[in-house]
């Protein structure tokens, strides 16, 4: 974290941690698993290693329960590699955004060029009932942060591939997009922040993925960003949010969504 290291520096000494102790010189693509999404690592292809993050470098021990904690090598149908990042380090746990988006570059330092950024969020949309999934087609980050430092000026149009996203509609027509509203968290946001988020465009309410594409997009990799919607947002909803009630849902639509996300992942 200090700031006279060089935080892409970190992350090839990282990328190189993993290449030993996996034996694989170089990964294609990576995947970062939030809630309701874990199981996918499992059905995209065969583990050949399973590492706990927190032995490579500027990875921390999992703070939440429900993410593994872990770094795995997949030998995908088609040859190619997937590392599953299991071990989000999320903006809320206040130890800078550098921390947050180690995966993100450490993964690219790996050589993964493709991003698939998953989490577990909130609908704004009542039709959007619990375990659905949702492609994501843009963000506000609402967390008033980047990861990029200096006179890092980088384009996001397009930030979410549309090639992706008509990719994984191609597996699934049903499937929605939405634009997903980083907040800082951890607290759920009021119904008054909800409409707001409503009222500036957006439609998913998170605590991730936002800060990471942005890293993402600056090692130059194509993304694809899928939320879970496991209950709707504060005020949408007409009880009260529970981290349990979330976790649950989550737990329930798991086996779907992530047989949806290895179809995704084959037809890369
Ligand atoms: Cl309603 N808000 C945020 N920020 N994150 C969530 C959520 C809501 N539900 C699940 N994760």
């Amino acid at each position: 974290d200090a700031p006279q290291t060089d935080p892409f520096e970190v992350a090839r000494t990282a990328a190189a941690q993993i290449a030993e102790r996996t034996g694989v010189a170089r990964h294609d693509v990576a995947l970062t698993l939030g809630s309701g999404w874990g199981k996918a690592a499992d059905l995209i292809g065969e583990t050949t290693h399973t590492i706990d993050a927190h032995e490579i470098v500027g990875f921390s021990r999992p703070a939440l329960e429900g993410h593994s904690g872990t770094l795995r090598s997949v030998l995908l149908p088609s040859g190619k590699r997937a590392l599953v990042i299991g071990a989000r380090t999320h903006y809320y746990e206040g130890h800078g955004v550098r921390r947050v988006v180690h995966s993100v570059r450490t993964a690219a330092a790996t050589g993964a060029t493709t991003m698939i950024l998953t989490n577990g969020a909130g609908g704004i949309r009542e039709s959007w009932t619990p375990g659905t999934p949702v492609l994501i087609s843009d963000h506000i980050n609402l967390t008033a942060d980047s990861p990029l430092e200096g006179a890092t000026f980088i384009d996001l149009t397009d930030l979410y591939s549309r090639r992706l996203r008509d990719l994984a509609r191609g597996i699934d027509a049903s499937l929605d997009e939405g634009v997903y509203c980083q907040f800082r968290g951890p607290h759920y946001e009021t119904p008054a922040e909800v409409q707001m988020a409503k009222t500036i465009g957006g439609h998913i309410v998170g605590m991730s993925t936002a800060l990471e594409a942005i890293a993402a997009r600056q090692a130059g990799m194509e993304i694809l960003g899928m939320s879970l919607i496991t209950n709707l947002a504060a005020g949408i909803s007409p009880t009260p949010l529970s981290h349990a009630e979330v976790i649950a849902a989550g737990a329930e639509a798991e086996p779907v969504i992530s047989a949806l996300l290895a179809r995704i992942v084959a037809a890369l």
